[in-house]
């Protein structure tokens, strides 16, 4: 039994600069599944949106955002998140990270903006193309230089514990609490319970559900799973973010090619040299992501070729390699010199833009239960996210969470009634093959049936079959010992299952969900969410269940 007044799930940007901002009074548990660089943060290439120069304005920012989002953003969550983005930006440069800067005409030194699809601005501060490591290498030191800030690697959460959940459990009508978590620390192989005051879910996304994707092999949903078991309502999960540009390599394990190649240039061009984008969109290139990853998925659908090319040869060399070493170095590795020749791309998943509903403070529909980073819906991203908010997002709403947790600092007896994790009823896992195949088939129909472009009937397909994998990996959870390939395959199956839900529920194309079936945008469907809500079943509260029997109900709501 571990006690700790915060107990943070995640170690990514959002999970490590909320333990840096939480008073060091209270006690932090950090958790992490693998290494503390293990989740998206470190991989992150472009940067952090933010309105620093002078010809630039919230207001752009703003306009920006809510126009990527195609009619589902919350302007209040927009607002929140860009009108911190200069702050956040100072509390990183503070804390060490070296963002890439240029002299101006004047002879001083100003941030480098680079530019993305979406921003009609420059706006994107970064660290040449790997942004990502610098905030991840500065938030891991800042981290291990705090005395109440403890860090636990290789420790995989099961499940979060809930009072509704506890033997002897408060009647209906009390407020469901969180209390702590269920464990697994995956070296020692057992399963620990960590108590705490107060819960926070920083897990990252779920874009592992697909075949390809730019993401690392975390991104599997635990968060958002473990949230929808604990009985928070989940939204807006029909958008799920591809990427236009991975390099297209057997060995490059979708490697991404950070868009600001295209801000900084880039074509995008067909097998024959010819560029396509202003078929598509006015704006080109630097369309948002949904309008470029369609376009080029529809290219390759219909010249029926495996791959279009990214072309930023005509730039310096010098230019290229000071702006993308890191992208030149691995296409060179791989034997596409970009100072000399197109490479070629494809899109793969990338971003979840739905997720945990929260407020502005990053509370949960689950006292004392706080989600922050990409595994949240706070409604900043509406229906298809602008590049380089995630990481704005993931320092602002942690910042404002630790607010809510710092203003709850009172003692308090643990005198909740937790029974240890109970492990009397399994056996060790007797065929491995059934979770290493469920895996495979899942992302393999997801990517096929639930991608870029979907139908009713593609989604009907998707759902039959996740509805088997359901029964079985309910089947082989409840008789074996959990290990963490198995963990991650019943979170991942369950945010397929919300989704396939939410994309049949959703009748319009708009934003990242495009379905031939209802190809228009609906104006009604402007401000309108898909929000899934477990507590409309019963069977929900049951401890190590997996998922309810029927369907939760599929409730669209207005803001
Ligand atoms: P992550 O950084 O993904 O961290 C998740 C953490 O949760 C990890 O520590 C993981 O171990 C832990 N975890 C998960 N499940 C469990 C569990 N069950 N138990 C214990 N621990 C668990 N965004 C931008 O804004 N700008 C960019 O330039 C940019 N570039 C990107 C490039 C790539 C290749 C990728 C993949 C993403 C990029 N993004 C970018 C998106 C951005 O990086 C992510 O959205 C963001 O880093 C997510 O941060 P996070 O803290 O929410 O989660
Ligand atoms: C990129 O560098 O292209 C990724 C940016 C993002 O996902 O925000």
């Amino acid at each position: 039994m571990h006690d700790f007044d915060v107990l943070i799930i995640g170690s990514g940007a959002a999970g490590l600069s909320l333990a840096l901002r939480i008073d060091p009074s209270m006690q932090v548990a950090v958790l992490s599944k693998g290494s503390l660089d293990a989740g998206s943060t470190a991989w992150a290439q472009g940067g952090i949106s933010a309105v620093i120069d002078e010809g630039d304005s919230i207001d752009q920012h703003m306009a920006d955002t809510v126009d990527a989002g195609v009619g589902l953003c919350d302007e209040n969550a927009v607002y929140h998140t860009v009108v911190h983005g200069k702050e956040m930006i100072a509390w990183l440069t503070d804390l060490g990270i070296k963002f890439t800067r240029e002299k101006g005409a004047d002879g001083k030194s100003y941030l480098h903006l680079t530019r993305e699809g979406g921003h009609t601005q420059r706006r994107v501060v970064h660290a040449a193309d790997a942004t990502g490591r610098a905030i991840q290498n500065t938030l891991i030191r800042a981290v291990s230089e705090k005395a109440h800030i403890q860090v636990f690697e290789q420790h995989i959460t099961i499940d979060l514990i809930t009072t509704h959940k506890l033997p002897g459990a408060p009647g209906a009508g009390t407020k469901n609490r969180c209390v702590g978590a269920y464990v697994l620390d995956t070296g020692k192989q057992r399963v620990e319970t960590f108590r705490a005051r107060h819960v926070v879910l920083a897990t990252g996304g779920a874009n592992k559900v697909y075949l390809y994707t730019s993401n690392p092999d975390g991104s599997s949903g635990d968060g958002i799973a473990m949230a929808w078991r604990a009985g928070c309502r989940i939204a807006n999960m029909e958008f799920m973010q591809f990427h236009p540009t991975c390099l297209y390599h057997p060995n490059a394990k979708s490697y991404l090619i950070t868009e600001s190649v295209r801000g900084e240039g880039g074509r995008l061009l067909l097998p024959d040299g010819s560029e396509f984008m202003h078929e598509f969109d006015s704006r080109g290139v630097l369309a948002p992501r949904d309008i470029v990853a369609r376009a080029i998925d529809h290219k390759m659908k219909k010249l029926g070729i495996d791959c279009v090319y990214l072309d930023i040869s005509h730039k310096p060399k010098k230019f290229i390699q000071q702006h993308f070493p890191n992208v030149y170095a691995r296409c060179m590795k791989l034997g596409y010199d970009m100072c000399r020749e197109p490479v070629p791309v494809v899109p793969a998943a990338h971003y979840t833009c739905g997720g945990v509903m929260t407020d502005l403070k990053g509370r949960t529909d689950v006292s004392h239960l706080y989600a922050i980073g990409e595994t949240t819906h706070t409604g900043l991203h509406g229906a298809n996210r602008m590049a380089s908010n995630s990481l704005l997002e993931c320092l602002v709403f942690a910042n404002a969470t630790s607010h809510e947790i710092n203003a709850d600092n009172r003692p308090e007896a643990f005198d909740w009634n937790i029974p240890p994790w109970d492990e009397s009823r399994v056996t060790e896992p007797d065929e491995e093959i059934v979770v290493a195949h469920n895996w495979d088939e899942l992302r393999r129909f997801m990517w096929d049936y639930v991608g870029i472009v979907r139908t009713t009937k593609r989604l009907q397909r998707a759902k039959r079959r996740v509805d088997l994998l359901i029964s079985e990996i309910d089947e082989y959870y409840s008789n074996f010992r959990v290990n963490g390939d198995l963990i991650e395959l019943r979170n991942i199956t369950l945010v397929a299952d919300i989704i396939i839900k939410s994309a049949l529920s959703r009748k319009e194309s708009r934003g990242l969900h495009y379905t031939l079936d209802y190809p228009g945008t609906n104006p009604e469907l402007e401000h309108i969410d898909t929000v899934l809500d477990p507590n409309t079943e019963a069977s929900a509260q049951k401890q190590r269940a997996w998922l309810p029997e029927t369907n939760p109900q599929t409730v669209l709501f207005r803001r």
